[in-house]
């Protein structure tokens, strides 16, 4: 077989080879043995030096020609493959977009978080900045600064777990208070604080070692009484509902003179009386009272020039009343069945 007969076979075999070939590595592999060092061309090529220089010419243009075609050919070929690559991972993964889709849990706020939002927000819109304090507390603030010096018989009822002598976990947000008029420095305050406060208490349907209360305080020249039950009585109403009356009844706490307790018209029967109120009529909701001299005094107020009122709200009653509940550990035990009812 003459050169060019060789040439125009290799190319025919080249032709089939790679229409054959099913994957690029395979091609590489078909490439290399049609165009490499050891390629059939190569052998053709050695035979050249044995020409006249015009045969050589013309072999030498055939061969390039040859090449040309199988390089051709394999580019082809590498693009089809590539394409045909594509086109499967797109079969493969098509999408049905008539399935169901995937159900995203969501969760929701907790039902005590959700009525300390709505009660900051009701507080903020009566010009009232919201106020942190630790839980982990001094003595001084939670009781001293109070009015409520060591041995006072008033510490038998909020006793507490204890870090050491003078550190505490807090009975009460009221230690806030003394912390706000410090930083205060003599200047007027209006805050609400929410938070935890702790008791060494038997847990049972309304007693928890944990709880949480607001503490609000007022402090400024010409404040009143009357402020406090206007206050008492919009937190009310805004709350629970405009038909909601409520009353103060004559009470005592070490850091509040005169101190009362507030009672809201009660919820199921409108002030009629059921068993829900004891047949009073009533429900109790909160503590509240005029700020103490004493309290005004330690913490750097002239009881003379500035008056407060102050008041402590229990969150989780709060929370029972408004919802129904019946024993306040459902807002500790994490039960999701109890939690989804607030979503
Ligand atoms: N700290 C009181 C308690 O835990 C509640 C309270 C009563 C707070 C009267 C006050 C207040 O600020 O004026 O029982």
């Amino acid at each position: 077989m003459s050169n060019i007969d060789q040439l125009t076979q290799l190319i025919e075999d080249a032709k089939k080879a790679i229409d054959e070939v099913k994957s690029i590595h395979e091609l590489n592999e078909t490439k290399a043995w049609y165009l490499g060092k050891k390629s059939p061309l190569q052998a053709i090529m050695k035979t050249m030096k044995d020409l006249s220089i015009e045969e050589k010419k013309e072999l030498g243009q055939k061969v390039n020609e040859c090449r040309d075609q199988i390089n051709k050919l394999i580019d082809d070929k590498r693009v089809a493959l590539e394409e045909a690559k594509i086109l499967e991972k797109l079969n493969s993964e098509k999408i049905d977009v008539t399935l169901p889709g995937k159900k995203v849990a969501r969760g929701s706020y907790h039902p005590l978080t959700q009525i300390i939002m709505e009660v900051e927000s009701i507080f903020k819109g009566m010009g009232y900045t919201v106020a942190e304090g630790p839980e982990v507390e001094l003595d001084v603030f939670n009781f001293e600064m109070l009015n409520v010096p060591k041995g006072h018989p008033a510490r038998d009822m909020q006793d507490t777990f204890y870090i050491n002598e003078s550190i505490l976990l807090r009975t009460q947000t009221s230690p806030v208070q003394v912390r706000t008029l410090l930083e205060s420095k003599g200047a007027p305050v209006k805050i609400l604080c929410p938070g935890k406060v702790y008791r060494r208490d038997d847990d049972d349907a309304t007693h928890s070692h944990q709880f949480m209360q607001f503490e609000g305080l007022v402090v400024d020249k010409h404040i009143t009484m009357s402020d406090l039950k206007g206050t008492l009585k919009l937190f009310v109403n805004k709350m629970f509902g405009e038909d909601f009356q409520i009353r103060f009844r004559p009470s005592f706490f070490p850091f509040t003179e005169p101190s009362v307790e507030v009672d809201v018209s009660c919820f199921k029967c409108e002030g009629k009386g059921c068993p829900m109120c004891k047949q009073t009529g009533w429900i109790e909701i909160l503590g509240a009272g005029m700020v103490h001299p004493n309290v005004l005094k330690a913490s750097g107020y002239d009881p003379k020039l500035y008056r407060g009122f102050a008041f402590g709200i229990g969150i989780e009653r709060v929370a029972m009343l408004r919802h129904g509940i019946d024993d306040i550990r459902h807002f500790y035990t994490d039960d999701i069945r109890f939690l989804q009812q607030f979503e």
